[in-house]
């Protein structure tokens, strides 16, 4: 891969995709040419990068026939669906933040601090899991390593971001046009639509991604996810049943040394993870960690992190910088 890859971003003036335009001019990120890339409703709009405006074009069959190596989607599903193959066979890496390639067992699921080595294996489509699996399993893996994980109950308090501008602002609003209810004032546990066996596919994505991505598909997992009333950043109780013994103090000081993880972890000075402290970040907060004392070798986390960063761009430009190593 060219040290310095020429990429297009596809879905330029979407929430995700600005946010990819400000992660990777942050981060310093060494690219050639960029092309943005969006629907016919953008033509004429311009994005920033570095100070320049550069014009949005518009998607077709043709946006990679030449030059492009790192292509970063953040388009919706169907859009992945169809310019993702296009774009692989024309020798562009993409890396999709949509659904829609997760679970091919041809295309790696990526969290660069869990399992980047699985980046070796891509066929030239490379997917970003979904936000709220992100933040768990980068703080599971340091966790399941040692102590080896045998349940996971999931239970999440998604922000109104991961909705998009419409989610934004029926929170602002108190309208109910993302939701089939108002936010403003509430907790909707329902995120995605329902499944046959009762579960939305928010908990399904967090269940299967979560197993793929340990690369470990014993580990029992059930989910339940709710969208509540803060605009920025997921938070998440995680409940773990462990094979093996821990000493809580361990678990705190193998969490605080792990790659991606702040541990915020002082209750008696009302120190845990905040989703307004998460928020504009790209760490994965950790804290509240205690024994769950129903169970043998049963521990509680209380997870937090920005959903659009760690949950979305970040992570994706996080695998273009291994692509580029
Ligand atoms: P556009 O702004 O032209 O509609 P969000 O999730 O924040 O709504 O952003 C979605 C992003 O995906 C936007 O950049 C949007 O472009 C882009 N997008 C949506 N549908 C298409 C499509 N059919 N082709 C190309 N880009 C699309």
């Amino acid at each position: 891969m060219n040290k310095r890859p020429n990429i297009a971003i596809v879905g330029a003036t979407g929430v995700v995709g600005t946010t990819f335009l400000k992660v990777l001019e942050e981060r310093n990120f060494p690219f050639g040419t960029i092309t943005m890339l969006a629907s016919a409703r953008s033509a004429g709009k311009t994005v920033q990068l570095k100070g320049t405006a550069y014009p949005v074009m518009t998607l077709d069959e043709h946006s990679f026939d030449s030059g492009i190596d790192i292509a970063l989607f953040s388009a919706g599903g169907s859009t992945s669906e169809k310019f993702a193959p296009i774009a692989a066979s024309h020798g562009v890496i993409v890396i999709d933040n949509s659904s829609a390639w997760r679970m091919d067992p041809k295309v790696p699921l990526v969290v660069p601090e869990v399992n980047a080595d699985d980046i070796k294996w891509n066929n030239g489509i490379i997917a970003n899991p979904n936000c709220s699996t992100i933040q768990a399993v980068v703080a599971l893996k340091p966790l399941h390593d040692r102590y080896k994980i045998k349940r996971i109950v999931y239970s999440t308090y998604q922000a109104v971001s991961g909705s998009g501008i419409k989610g934004i602002n029926d929170l602002k609003n108190g309208t109910s046009i993302a939701y089939p209810h108002p936010i403003l004032g509430n907790c909707i546990p329902q995120i995605d639509v329902f499944l046959e066996n009762g579960y939305t596919k928010e908990e399904m994505k967090m269940i299967l991604e979560t197993r793929k991505i340990l690369g470990d598909q014993s580990i029992a997992i059930t989910a339940t996810t709710v969208r509540v009333p803060v605009f920025d950043s997921h938070s998440e109780s995680i409940n773990l049943e462990f094979e093996k013994p821990f000493e809580v103090e361990d678990v705190k000081s193998l969490l605080a040394n792990s790659p991606g993880i702040v541990l915020r972890d002082d209750p008696a000075n009302h120190i845990y993870p905040l989703a307004l402290e998460a928020a504009g970040t790209d760490s994965v907060y950790v804290g509240r960690i205690r024994r769950d004392e129903s169970v043998p070798n049963g521990l509680n986390l209380w997870v937090v992190a920005d959903n659009i960063r760690k949950g979305a761009a970040t992570n994706a430009v996080q695998i273009a910088e291994e692509l580029i190593k």
